[in-house]
């Protein structure tokens, strides 16, 4: 399905667009800046809902209609929002039962956004009925260029712990596993007495006396993302029986501290993955968390080109403290989402409200008006934007890829693991950025995807993963990859439970190695390693006891390339490489190095593959 309307053949550049906050005439005006901003697309609608459906089942769409109109009229398409993101207060007063609970069982009440459980009935209904009026009002409506179903799924309400919940996770556990014998296998419930006799008995891991089961908070998360998938497809659904050939998206958010969806799974159910990425420049890395976001979202968009729904012109207002934009800056950072495969450009918001929760975040048109160095600047990105074209459609090529899994992200960041001030993250990120600093260009992929046309492969803390993805790594470097496994990685199958004989036991073969126990490092704290090269090294956040055994492995053994030198391992291997019959070499990383030691170790990972660096 293409997307040819939103992005007008070039570089699609807008924004969200809240006309409902503004009287009539500021609407002419906001078409006009839109021209000179060389605006091609807006988002329309997002939290229209109670502007739209003002009583159960009754429309107002005469503003909306009015709007597509002025916009069609001026040559800006619209990717029409479902308007389901936020229920009117009529909604929640008549139905307080749709509202979500959180861990411990506390009601999310109205009066901010997003306060929906996932598994209401009576909330999917409505949500689901408005989203088939609007495509039947739209579908036909010139200015339509893509459909928006709701907003960033999960960014408030997920977790929901309710009553409704704990039904509907009942029911999708029966799902998976068939009968109780199976659920009580995987969640280990034989330790702490957990066993269940009747599914009844299975509520959400709502606030416990101590650690939860690891397997059940993990099945709670699957299933949540799972939920909200569900609802969106039923979305999607109605949406699509009235506009059967105009794309759907819905945005998602690829940022690092956001890690409810497993997009790897709702990417097979839009048109065209969308996300949004707001940069943080007071976190660390903030240019290299932008850049891993952008590699990241590629990726889950198969390679293709995908839309940066929403950024920001300058401030955001969600820190304690929201420091502006240098100009710059944003030209600069949108220009990076390009350079990775973005071919739209958008942000929240075209006009900077002047009241509501976000009347501080920065906008296109910023509070002092068109006449503002901001506005200028928007403007410049717009003209860049347009003179682009050529490269819309265009495909990023990588010799590298970094595996990720949002699956094992879940387990590894589970309750009462060995080293939980170890975010998943950390690792990949730490490697894309060397890889980065070196110009290397590598995609983020899901494991499960077509690996063969690499070169490197990087397996950064998989720490659960499916038979078949190691064996999917195993056979690329069986065919001549260069593959570096990094510590933390192929413990536990997808059930979290511990693959036993020596860690880790899905990549033991392949890597010739085996590690009896971790020695995981307080925060600050570092262990020195050999470099791979001659300078010395540190280590942070891990290190383990590596052996190379002699007999055990089939084929080469795997050589020494780095070492403890401090501390309970001085002496024992921290890097192994082994190579392959077939011309691959297997690497394994046993502690998260320094950025030069990691650049360094990187530097001969890829001059081994032949990738330039
Ligand atoms: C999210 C939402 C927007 C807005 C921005 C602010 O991305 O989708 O509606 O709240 O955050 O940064
Ligand atoms: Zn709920």
């Amino acid at each position: 399905m293409s997307v040819a309307r939103i992005n007008g053949g070039g570089i699609g550049y807008g924004g969200d667009y809240n006309p409902e906050q503004w009287p009539r005439q500021v609407w002419d005006e906001d078409v006009d800046l839109m021209a000179r901003a060389g605006v091609t697309f807006v988002t329309l609608g997002v939290f229209s809902w109670s502007w739209i459906e003002t009583a159960d089942g009754v429309y107002e769409f005469d503003w909306l209609d009015d709007a597509m109109d002025l916009l069609h009229e001026h040559g800006i398409a619209v990717d029409l929002a479902t308007a389901t993101a936020t229920p009117p207060p009529w909604l929640s007063h008549a139905h307080p039962e749709v509202l979500p609970v959180d861990v411990e069982g506390r009601t999310r009440w109205p009066g901010s956004r997003q306060a929906w459980c996932p598994n209401s009935p009576v909330f999917a209904a409505k949500a689901v009925r408005l989203a088939g009026e609007m495509a039947r009002r739209y579908a036909d409506h010139p200015a339509l260029a893509m459909w928006h179903i709701s907003n960033e799924y999960a960014c408030h309400n997920l977790p929901c712990y309710c009553d409704r919940c704990a039904a509907a996770f009942r029911r999708w556990l029966h799902e998976r596993y068939g009968g109780l014998d199976a659920l009580n296998d995987a969640w280990g419930t034989a330790f702490w007495s957990q066993r269940y006799t009747d599914l009844e008995q299975v509520l959400p891991p709502r606030l416990t006396t101590t650690i939860p089961n690891p397997t059940h908070v993990l099945d709670y998360r699957r299933f949540s993302s799972d939920s909200l998938l569900a609802l969106y497809r039923a979305e999607a659904a109605a949406v699509r029986e009235h506009s059967p050939d105009i794309p759907i998206t819905t945005n998602f958010m690829t940022m690092r501290h956001f890690d409810h969806l497993d997009y790897h799974r709702w990417a097979q159910h839009v048109d065209v993955v969308s996300t949004d990425h707001y940069i943080v420049n007071t976190w660390p890395h903030p240019r290299a968390e932008l850049a891993f976001s952008a590699d990241l979202v590629r990726g889950i968009a198969g390679g293709a080109p995908w839309i940066l729904m929403e950024h920001s012109t300058s401030a955001v207002n969600w820190q304690p403290t929201n420091p502006a934009k240098a100009l710059g800056q944003t030209l600069r950072d949108s220009l990076a989402q390009v350079a990775r495969g973005a071919d739209t450009v958008g942000f929240f918001q075209w006009r900077q409200s002047r009241a509501g929760a976000e009347k501080y975040h920065s906008a296109m048109v910023p509070h002092a008006g068109p006449d503002s160095a901001r506005f200028r600047e928007v403007c410049e990105l717009g003209d860049l934007l347009g003179r682009l074209k050529e490269i819309a459609g265009s495909r990023v090529a990588a010799d590298v890829a970094i595996l990720f899994d949002t699956q094992a992200r879940w387990a590894a960041e589970g309750p009462a693991m060995p080293n939980s001030a170890l975010a998943y993250l950390d690792t990949p990120e730490a490697v894309h950025r060397a890889l980065r600093s070196r110009g290397v260009t590598a995609d983020v992929v899901h494991p499960g995807s077509d690996l063969s046309g690499y070169r490197v492969l990087i397996v950064p803390t998989l720490y659960t993963v499916q038979p078949a993805h190691a064996e999917a790594v195993a056979a690329a470097a069986a065919a001549g990859a260069h593959v570096l496994v990094t510590f933390f990685s192929g413990i536990a199958d997808p059930d979290d439970h511990v693959l036993l004989g020596g860690y880790p036991g899905a990549f033991r073969e392949l890597l010739g190695v085996r590690v009896e126990e971790f020695f995981p490092l307080l925060p600050g704290e570092t262990v020195a390693v050999t470099g791979p090269g001659d300078a010395a090294g540190t280590g942070r956040s891990w290190s383990e006891d590596v052996t190379v055994p002699r007999d055990s492995l089939d084929g080469p053994l795997a050589g020494v390339v780095a070492t403890y030198t401090d501390g309970p391992l001085a002496g024992r291997p921290a890097i192994t490489r082994r190579e392959l019959p077939g011309g691959g070499v297997a690497w394994y990383l046993s502690t998260l190095p320094d950025d030069a030691t990691l650049r360094d170790l990187l530097a001969e990972v890829l001059a081994g593959a032949g990738v330039p660096a």
